[in-house]
């Protein structure tokens, strides 16, 4: 591994995987995706592990794919080279994930923050999808994820500017678990990783991955299932009473029929 640094049990049954390019603040070029897919699966297939940790340092998380690398590319190259099959098989990992981040989280950078299951920050760390300033958009969740976890109007407005939010922000509207001052993210992020350590594994494990389905179902579904119920609302009782009770202009009297 050149990119990464992996430590099988960084705490009792905790696994971390710190990226390691500091001079190019953590971006994540090919070699660094490819290994932290593998490290991923080796840690994921490894009974002695049950939670797992992803860092960068102090500075950088990460501060995105790597635009040198992209750079000179065609659509064409960027579709046969396929960068997004080794994110999908980082989506795959069964065990519970928790991004470390301080400093630099950018597009691709905060698009991996997002794919782990939580996110502890510390006070310096800096979220935001800048690719609209380079010419591009995100392209590994971004736009789906972010917006998901923190709305539509406060992602459109990271997404189309391209601005950064504080860790402070981030907590607020609802992006990550937690900020502490610099000095204790990592400890912080072990800290949630041990108590989720000590759990039934299976159950971790189906948790997670029922959690994970709401943001596998598309809206289209979503609205449909909705609209199914609403029209169900209209086979009770209480909706006759609640409508005519308005009409009426008196107080309704629910009876849950
Ligand atoms: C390649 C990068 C990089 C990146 C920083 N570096 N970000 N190299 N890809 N994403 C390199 C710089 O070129 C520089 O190298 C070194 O890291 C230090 O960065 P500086 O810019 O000198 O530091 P600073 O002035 O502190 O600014 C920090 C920064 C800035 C604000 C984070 O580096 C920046 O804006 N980076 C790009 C952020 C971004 O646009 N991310 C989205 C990428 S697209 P040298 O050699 O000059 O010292 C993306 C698409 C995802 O993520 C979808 C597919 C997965």
């Amino acid at each position: 591994m050149e990119y990464i640094i992996v430590t099988e049990q960084a705490r009792p049954q905790v696994a971390l995987i710190q990226l390691n390019r500091p001079k190019e603040l953590n971006a994540l070029n090919l070699q660094l995706m490819g290994e932290l897919r593998d490290a991923l699966k080796e840690l994921d297939d490894n009974d002695q592990v049950r939670a797992i940790v992803i860092t960068g340092n102090e500075r950088a998380f990460a501060a995105g794919a790597d635009i040198k690398q992209m750079a000179g590319k065609t659509a064409v190259d960027m579709l046969n080279i396929d960068q997004f099959s080794t994110w999908d098989q980082i989506k795959k990992t069964k065990k519970p994930i928790i991004a470390a981040v301080s400093g630099f989280a950018l597009g691709g950078g905060c698009e991996l923050a997002m794919t782990c299951d939580m996110i502890v920050a510390s006070e310096t760390a800096q979220f935001g999808q800048p690719e609209i300033k380079i010419g591009v958009m995100p392209g590994a969740g971004g736009t789906q994820r972010l917006t998901r976890a923190i709305g539509k109007a406060k992602a459109m407005e990271m997404v189309l500017t391209g601005k950064f939010i504080s860790a402070t922000e981030a907590e607020r509207c609802g992006l990550i678990n937690k900020v502490v001052p610099v000095e204790l993210y990592l400890e912080e992020a072990f800290k949630l990783a041990s108590q989720i350590a000590q759990l039934a594994p299976v159950s971790v494990k189906l948790a997670k991955e029922s959690v994970n389905r709401t943001f596998e179902t598309h809206l289209d579904e979503g609205l449909h299932f909705e609209r199914k119920n609403f029209y169900l609302t209209f086979a009770s009782e209480d909706q006759t009473e609640g409508m005519n009770a308005f009409i009426e202009k008196r107080k309704p009297t629910f009876k849950g029929r």
